[in-house]
């Protein structure tokens, strides 16, 4: 069982993050929270203290995680405000216009930097820190569309396979240095990020729902989990649809 007294998190303006955030701090945790837009951050590290005790450090700072220049600093500072870290998650993303990124290349490069390269660039810095101290678990939002290649998100798509399948093999070297990597795979839930979506029905979920879920793998040091846990049987069905049928397909 991991101990998260001392929690790093990337993204820490997203739904998702502020929600697990929120439920950390009421478990007792220190928490440095890396977000880009300023106000967001600042409102969310003010209310995050308010739940806290005087124990707990809650602090973090303003960073655009594609610029991968500035990760070596927001994880030394993260080690010595926390004086170490047990536990990251990284939460940043985007959902990328599929179709402008279709006319357009360099969106599209754009979309694979901030969801896949951006994520990878963090993890190869964390992996050598944590593979030194011995333990820890470092977990990260992938998504179910990283499973399967659709015409309506490819390009999402290909960057959250692309996450997923470098965590498995970061999974794989950590493995024997006590070290848990965690690929959360959530399907749809109501946030920011899907605003434009038509919500509500039984595959909706909301992101306090989907925080519990992250908190209780990085804790039991799960390897890769369907948030909530149907997505595995609905991904399961969509992975084994032969690839003659799927093409003609609209999903
Ligand atoms: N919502 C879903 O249905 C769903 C499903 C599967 C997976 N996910 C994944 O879950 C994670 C969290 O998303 P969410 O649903 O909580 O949506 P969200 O509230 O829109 O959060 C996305 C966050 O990523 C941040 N971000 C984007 N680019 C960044 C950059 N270059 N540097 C720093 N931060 C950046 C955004 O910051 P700003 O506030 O500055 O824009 C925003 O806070 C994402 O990785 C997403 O792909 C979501």
């Amino acid at each position: 069982m991991n101990t998260l007294n001392r929690v790093l998190i990337f993204g820490a303006t997203s739904a998702i993050a502020e929600q697990t955030a929120r439920q950390l701090v009421a478990q007792g945790a220190s928490l440095y929270c890396v977000g880009r837009n300023r106000d967001k951050l600042m409102a969310i590290i003010g209310d995050l203290r308010a739940r806290a005790s005087s124990q707990q450090y809650i602090d973090g700072c303003v960073a655009d995680l594609t610029d991968s220049a500035q990760h070596p600093n927001l994880i030394d500072a993260a080690d010595h405000q926390l004086g170490g870290i047990d536990g990251v998650l990284i939460a940043h993303g985007t959902l990328p216009d599929q179709k402008a990124c279709q006319a357009d290349t360099s969106l599209t490069r754009q979309e694979i930097e901030a969801n896949a390269l951006s994520v990878i660039n963090l993890l190869t810095l964390l992996a050598n820190r944590f593979e030194q101290q011995q333990r820890g678990v470092i977990a990260v939002i992938s998504s179910v569309a990283g499973d399967r290649g659709r015409q309506s998100n490819y390009i999402y798509g290909a960057a959250k396979g692309m996450v997923t399948l470098f965590l498995q093999g970061l999974r794989n070297r950590l493995a024997k240095a006590n070290v848990n990597i965690v690929t959360i795979k959530p399907g749809f839930v109501d946030t920011p990020m899907t605003a434009a979506f038509d919500k509500g029905g039984p595959l909706w979920t909301a992101p306090e729902h989907i925080a519990k879920g992250i908190i209780k793998a990085m804790e039991h040091g799960k390897d890769e989990v369907y948030l909530p846990w149907f997505w595995w049987g609905i991904m399961l069905i969509i992975k084994h649809i032969p690839e003659r049928i799927f093409k003609r397909m609209s999903l």
